[in-house]
């Protein structure tokens, strides 16, 4: 019997750019385009999964088939991510999540006015969710202990040794079970037109390397993570 590796399995993704208000018209954002949070959700899709998009800020519409839960600020995503992980058998969580937001968002504009000194804005840091999702799933009982949790890491690095190394600290730091590492900088076998990356598991298996365009790493992705949900919960 031919099954879609994902067939019957509900999977939440995070995709594009959190934006934390300043005021009603200023925002600290970030370049994320959502492209391969977009890309897992089609891949997902054609793999039978039902596909949960959290759509923070993206470039691109989200694909057809799939639920979308729009969301703007770091606070909003984390309690999407929450509530949407509970009925989850996979949550990816490859948003560009803001580090920080400002300490007060002002109910007005913030004007500038020539008698009065330079705004200065304090940021509070906002919470890591992908580690807030693992803690939630591990307190949890057998059945939650199922669910596969996956991060991202864009890592800096002067080799290729280095940034694994760093995305491993990161990822038993994080807790998650699967961490796709992108080697971003001037590393001439990364960074290119073409996207590359490590997918690291906690479980200690070999780093897999999967490169290609964002539709084709998604699916290696994608393969990868219905191969460690079918090898555990058939
Ligand atoms: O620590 P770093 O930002 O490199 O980790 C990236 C991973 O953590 C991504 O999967 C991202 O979606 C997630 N993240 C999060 N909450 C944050 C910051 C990052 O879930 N506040």
């Amino acid at each position: 019997d031919f099954q879609l590796p994902l067939a019957g399995r509900t999977v939440t993704i995070s995709a594009g750019g959190t934006r934390e208000p300043l005021d009603p018209v200023r925002f600290l954002g970030n370049r994320s385009s959502g492209k391969q949070g977009v890309a897992l959700a089609v891949a997902a899709r054609n793999a039978g999964a039902t596909v949960r998009l959290l759509a923070a800020h993206m470039e691109v519409p989200p694909p057809a088939g799939v639920e979308v839960v729009t969301v703007e600020t770091a606070l909003q995503l984390r309690e999407a991510a929450l509530a949407a992980a509970a009925d989850s058998d996979v949550v990816i969580m490859s948003a560009a999540v803001a580090d920080f937001r400002p300490a007060v968002v002002s109910d007005t504009k913030i004007k500038k006015r020539d008698d009065s000194a330079d705004p200065v804005i304090t940021l509070v840091r906002n919470p890591d969710i992908l580690h807030e999702l693992v803690e939630v799933r591990n307190a949890a009982g057998d059945e939650a202990r199922q669910r596969l949790i996956v991060g991202f890491a864009a890592e800096t690095g002067d080799s290729h040794g280095d940034v694994l190394a760093y995305a491993e600290a990161k990822l038993q730091r994080k807790g998650c079970d699967l961490l796709v590492v992108n080697h971003v900088g001037s590393d001439k076998v990364f960074g290119q037109d073409t996207n590359s990356v490590v997918i690291l598991a906690r479980s200690g298996s070999e780093p897999q390397e999967a490169s290609g365009t964002k539709a084709e790493v998604s699916e290696a992705i994608i393969n990868r993570i219905g191969f460690e949900l079918n090898s555990v919960s058939p």
